[in-house]
């Protein structure tokens, strides 16, 4: 299979919306001081006085965190908007929220209004909602069989990228100055414009044109484009057989999905990996390191930031590559257990930093392990395994709500890690490292190896191994006694839980 020029340029063109949600997420870290003492300017140039702290705290917590609102919301939405205009109309509509967004933030300094600037990282939040849910979508349809893993990971590298980007251009000397800052924060409207001239050339997804709109013909005409060849019959009746299997299938709406017994194990499994991404505290890593590391007395802390970005990017390489190996749940495990660990590390070296100042060292490794654990697992994971563990009918359901839990958990770090940091000092992260340890119990006793597996095998797995594990672990009675009306094979079993 040869990568043609067309299929390169629609996965380049479809990943600038990943760069772009990566870059939002990192932007916002190193220029926090900055960007406060102008919130503090502005309040002092309005009401003559300086700004209360608290009033400060809450307004950066607020500006930092309204981004996942924007996603919450939006996330929410792939499903109806991709199939209303299309996944290439949607992202080039999408890009509109960018647009604006981006120059709200840029131009929030002009106008001298932090109003503008929390605004402004809501647009651009439902932004990032909406396209990490649409690059994935598209890049998986038009990738041929055998490349998509390897062009699905290009959506997390993508992520990891921008965020590094972000970190590099926030340097003081580059663009993170008090004077550049809102360079910074408006060159998000660089990619979005690439992507807006670009979009045009790339094809719509074949898949979509024929499964959804049974549009044949233009499904065609896109699948030579996107292969270089004449003769497509191969792929066609490889969508004829989808579209005959997901005709067969109920699609499932998003209540159904909670009250049938079978959807509702893999949901609750579904949900509790995006939980284990956002609540295993990366982000209060992505977005506040630069003020972690002042307080760790690292010497330089907006390099400390970078170097974090670079450990970051790397380990997602490594990942990409371990994936299909070690299998997904082995994976999880250790960079679950791995982050724990770093956890720990890092809230003994936080406290004993006052008597032993070499251990501002020791806090920044255990930050950059932490990260690279991440990447192992928690990162890339829950992304592609919602997708695996639901058949076509429940998956965009599935896939919608998944998406909200992660945004949700999301808005939850980025509006209160400052708040608790605040109250418990060094031993914040012993917080994470309670919820880490937490999942990594849940995803020994109940989540499942989905590599190499078809998706029937998987629903068939869930059945018999989830029951036996919940059992064992007294949890989830409620849930089993209902599964047990539907199923026979393993009525013993169940018998023994209602005792
Ligand atoms: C706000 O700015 C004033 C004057 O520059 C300064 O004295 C004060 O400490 C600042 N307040 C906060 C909360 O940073």
């Amino acid at each position: 299979m040869t990568v043609t020029g067309t299929l390169a340029l629609s996965v380049f063109t479809a990943v600038l919306g990943s760069l772009e949600f990566g870059y939002n997420i990192g932007v916002i870290n190193a220029p926090q001081k900055i960007i406060e003492a102008e919130y503090n300017a502005t309040w002092i140039h309005r009401y003559g006085e300086n700004i209360p702290s608290g009033t400060l705290t809450s307004l950066w917590s607020l500006s930092v965190a309204i981004f996942s609102i924007g996603g919450m919301l939006s996330s929410f939405s792939v499903g109806i908007v991709s199939e209303w205009l299309g996944r290439r109309k949607a992202m080039l509509i999408n890009n509109l929220f960018a647009f604006i967004g981006g120059s709200l933030m840029g131009l929030s300094k002009l106008c001298r209004s932090f109003e503008m600037m929390i605004l402004g990282r809501f647009i651009i939040g439902a932004f990032c909602g909406l396209s990490s849910g649409l690059t994935p979508m598209y890049v998986g349809e038009i990738a041929p069989t055998s490349l998509r893993g390897a062009l699905g990971t290009l959506h997390q590298l993508a992520i990891v990228t921008g965020i590094l980007l972000a970190q590099i251009l926030g340097l003081e000397s580059l663009l993170g100055s008090a004077e550049l800052w809102p360079v910074l924060l408006g060159l998000t409207v660089v990619p979005t414009v690439l992507q807006m001239a670009l979009l045009p050339f790339c094809p719509e997804s074949p898949r979509f044109l024929y499964i959804v709109r049974c549009q044949e013909h233009q499904a065609k005409r896109g699948l030579r484009r996107l292969t270089g060849r004449q003769e497509v019959g191969d792929m066609l009746s490889e969508m004829k057989e989808e579209k005959r299997r997901m005709d067969m299938e109920r699609k499932v709406s998003i209540l159904e999905l909670f009250r049938s017994p079978t959807h509702r194990q893999p949901m609750i499994i579904a949900i509790m990996l995006q939980l284990s991404q956002q609540l295993s505290g990366v982000n209060a890593i992505f977005y506040y390191s630069t003020s972690i590391f002042i307080k760790a007395g690292v010497q330089s802390p907006v390099y400390a930031t970078i170097g974090a970005g670079v450990v970051n990017c790397a380990f997602t390489v490594v990942s990409l590559f371990l994936i299909e190996r070690m299998g997904r749940r082995t994976l999880h495990m250790l960079g679950l257990a791995g982050m724990c660990v770093c956890a720990i590390v890092m809230t003994i070296a936080l406290a004993l930093l006052e008597n032993v100042p070499w251990m501002s060292y020791i806090c920044m490794l255990a930050i950059f392990g932490f990260v690279a654990f991440f990447e192992v697992g928690p990162g890339p994971i829950p992304w592609f395994f919602v997708a695996e563990l639901f058949s076509q009918g429940p998956r965009p359901a599935a896939m919608a709500v998944a998406g909200c839990s992660n945004w949700t958990a999301n808005f939850i770090i980025g509006m209160g890690f400052q708040y608790v940091a605040n109250v418990t000092g060094p031993y914040v992260f012993l917080i994470f490292a309670v919820l880490l340890l937490f999942f990594l119990v849940f995803t020994f006793f109940h989540v499942p190896e989905t590599r190499g597996k078809t998706f029937d095998q998987i629903a068939s797995n869930f059945h018999s191994s989830m029951r036996r594990v919940s059992l064992d672990m007294g949890l989830n009675m409620d849930t089993d006694r209902e599964i047990e009306k539907d199923s026979t094979e393993l009525d013993y079993l169940g018998d023994t839980s209602t005792h």
